[in-house]
């Protein structure tokens, strides 16, 4: 059964059109029963369903119990598109069984800055990472038949001030950086909506922001689908619809319904202008209108997100081959989470889990609290005793994370340390065990000033409703560690990018730092870190060899293939994500040293190779070039850098990029440098700078002997208007040379 949509446009009142486009409340759009247009209902995601059905007083409360899969960050630390397409296509499973149209993500907003309240519900501080993640994500849910709602459009990277901040992003660092995820989804999966961010960006709230909206989104991109709002994130209803906004959430919003109404009878909103945002949203709703109910097996979605999880955890250290332990006799677990592990987030994505997987459940091992059962209060008594038992063991398994309200929606972290009473305990039992396991219930990076006291540190993010039971498969073997860090571990706050700006509590975020955050920025100044972006290790060892290209050169329109195989090294199976950066060693931009280009995730038996393989495209070499309007990879050498941590690049070959001339966009500042740069054959310009070369006594720009260096750069920064001064050639007759 669909709608007949132009039948509808043409039926509908003016007060019903403008009706539509604002919720019934705040989970559900409006019905027309009287020609049949139903009502469809959303729900938040991202990592498992919050389905509200209970009101009480009016107001929603509570929430059906939902399978708790791992948070956005633990997922793309998979680095695997394929798990997060199954974990797509189960969150639609279970949207279907509950009747849910479309789910509320994923959220692929990057992560500026460590801080960020919402960091564990991001994917990345890479774009692409978190565009191929999101991509496959979105693809699961809609192989369901269920919408997905591509958030938060864009640059909502702080939750500090995050209904008003403006943020102020020039438009190359937009493009590269913080709507490059959206772009890459929006033309790969198609969603059929994308909410907009409640901030500001560049003085415009997002829901009104016309080139954000039509000309970005929908436009270049071509996005024909809903765009929402955030929830209460409308600010003027008539500017948005007028950028292209559809539907403000939640609802009902009376006053802007007649706001709409008033503005279309006043002739300030073209009647047109509504009809659109309506019928956008009525084939929304129908999308949704022959998908099936279905049950689903809670068990088998439980069960999978224990697989899934397995997948996710990122071993970080691993001395002496500590881990896999053999048994848990005479091992010791210490802290809450042993019991009752931080699995979510908290705010809107915060879900009413079907059961909760506490590694105790799973195996019998000896357990002391080790600190107050809020996690973050010191128990003097209750630490002695760890450090009196500790020594007693074999090993000690500290299960040590962030509370739940160290991170979430609504605010941000103001530090990246974990309670100080966790890093006191963990410090003091290394120094009596040497063989002290640290896992990590984090959604975000953490400081570990006990890093090299300790045997292993297994960072579980927040791992879902599983977690506990996943972390056994993990601490035994029986499941081999294979995830990798989709994020920066800085070794201090004071290093981030974002530093001097990031939640300071201004209204106002100003994007110094441009395209250099996470790996992009500590590479750039050769930093160290903790923990560097890509990095994970596992059970078993790889090497990589046989890096090689199917071509040395680029040119625009062609690809290139690069392979290199990949063999398991030790005597477990395990899987490998091979990398692939790029970095251009000439640029006319500033450029990061490196930047992801390509993942594969590799299963290896033991002794066994794989050849896996990586396609560039211009995407892969280009900036976004303001002048331009436009990506472009300019000439020059790229480096195709290849290994299993953005800090472990062993094989590295070289790419000539080459790139057509074309004429330069001449105006009088223009440098002489800029004119030879563009490649485009000026010969008539070649003997003006004979006469300049002369003019400081040598015969030609590329001349040798003294100070001739410094006269090449005196004339390659010379601005056209200067030749008139230094050469005795007035600019008419130079813009002449140039045509
Ligand atoms: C919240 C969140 C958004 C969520 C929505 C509905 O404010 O920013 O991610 O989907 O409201 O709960």
């Amino acid at each position: 059964m669909h709608l007949d949509r132009a039948s509808l446009l043409r039926n509908l009142t003016l007060e019903e059109k403008a009706g539509l486009v604002s919720g019934a409340d705040s989970w559900w759009t409006k019905a027309v029963d009287r020609l049949g247009i139903p009502a469809i209902m959303v729900s938040d995601g991202p990592h498992g369903l919050r389905t509200q059905t209970e009101r009480r007083n009016g107001a929603y409360v509570g929430a059906v119990p939902a399978v708790c899969f791992p948070a956005g960050v633990a997922l793309t630390a998979s680095f695997d598109p394929s798990l997060a397409y199954e974990e797509g296509s189960r969150l639609g499973e279970e949207a279907r069984g509950q009747r849910v149209h479309t789910v509320l993500g994923p959220a692929v907003n990057l992560k500026r800055s460590p801080l960020c309240g919402r960091n564990f519900e991001y994917l990345s501080e890479d774009p692409y990472l978190t565009g191929v993640m999101a991509t496959a994500y979105v693809r699961g849910v809609q192989s369901q038949g269920i919408g997905v709602s591509l958030k938060h459009f864009a640059a909502n990277n702080q939750e500090t001030r995050r209904m008003s901040v403006d943020e102020h992003i020039d438009e190359r660092t937009l493009r590269e950086l913080y709507l490059a995820a959206f772009e890459m989804v929006v033309k790969e999966a198609h969603p059929w909506t994308v909410m907009c961010s409640y901030n500001r960006i560049n003085g415009s709230y997002s829901s009104e922001n016309a080139w954000l909206l039509d000309d970005v989104l929908r436009k270049e991109w071509g996005f024909d689908g809903v765009v929402m709002t955030d929830w209460g994130a409308m600010n003027d209803p008539v500017k948005a619809r007028q950028a292209s906004l559809d539907l403000e959430m939640p609802g009902p919003s009376p006053e802007h319904d007649k706001a709409l109404v008033r503005a279309v009878r006043e002739g300030k909103l073209p009647e047109a202008t509504l009809d659109a945002a309506v019928e956008r949203i009525l084939a929304w709703i129908d999308k949704g209108l022959e998908t099936a109910p279905c049950t689903y097996d809670r068990e088998a979605h439980h069960a999978w997100a224990r697989e899934a999880e397995a997948q996710c955890a990122v071993l970080l250290r691993n001395e002496r081959h500590l881990l896999p332990l053999a048994s848990f006799d005479r091992v010791l677990f210490v802290g809450p989470f042993a019991r009752t592990p931080r699995y979510q987030g908290g705010g809107s994505s915060h879900i009413r889990p079907i059961k909760l997987d506490g590694a105790l459940d799973f195996c019998a091992a000896d357990w002391l609290p080790g600190w107050g059962d809020d996690g973050k209060t010191a128990d003097p008594a209750r630490l002695q005793a760890v450090l009196d038992a500790a020594p007693r063991y074999r090993a000690v398994v500290v299960f040590a994370g962030l509370p739940d309200a160290y991170e979430s929606e609504g605010y941000d972290r103001t530090s990246l340390a974990l309670p100080a009473c966790q890093d006191a305990l963990i410090d003091q039992v290394a120094s009596v065990q040497s063989d002290t396991v640290v896992l990590l219930h984090v959604g975000s990076p953490v400081t570990m000033p006990w890093k090299d006291k300790v045997g292993a540190i297994l960072n579980l993010y927040l791992g879902g409703e599983a977690v506990g039971s996943a972390t056994v498969d993990l601490l035994t073997g029986k499941r081999i560690p294979s995830g990798k860090l989709p994020e920066t571990f800085p070794l201090r706050l004071e290093d981030t990018p974002a530093y001097t700006d990031y939640g300071r509590g201004t209204h106002d975020a100003w994007y110094g730092e441009r395209v250099f955050i996470g790996y992009r920025w500590y590479d750039d100044r050769k930093a160290g870190v903790l923990f560097p972006f890509g990095f994970g290790l596992s059970y078993t060892t790889f090497g990589l060899d046989g890096l090689e290209l199917s071509s040395r050169t680029w040119s625009k329109g062609s690809t290139l293939e690069a392979k290199v195989r990949v063999t398991n090294l030790g005597s477990v199976a395990g899987s490998e994500v091979v990398q692939l950066y790029v970095g251009m060693a000439q640029s006319p931009v500033p450029r990061p040293p490196k930047e992801l280009k390509g993942f594969r995730k590799v299963f290896l038996e033991p002794g066994e190779s794989k050849v896996v393989s990586f396609v560039l495209d211009e995407r892969s070499f280009a900036f976004w070039d303001v002048e331009r309007h436009a990506w472009h990879a300019a000439k020059g050498t790229a480096r195709i850098l290849v290994g299993t941590s953005s800090r472990d690049l062993p094989l590295v070959a070289k790419v000539e990029v080459r790139e057509e001339p074309r004429p330069v966009v001449v105006t009088d500042t223009t440098t002489i440098g800029d004119v030879i740069d563009s490649g485009w054959p000026y010969p008539r310009f070649d003997a003006l700078l004979k006469k300049l070369a002369a003019s400081y006594g040598i015969d030609s720009l590329d001349a040798a002997g003294e100070d001739a260096a410094m006269y090449r750069s005196w004339m390659l920064a010379t601005p056209l208007h200067s030749l008139a001064v230094f050469a005795g050639v007035p600019y008419e007759q130079v813009l002449e040379a140039l045509r």
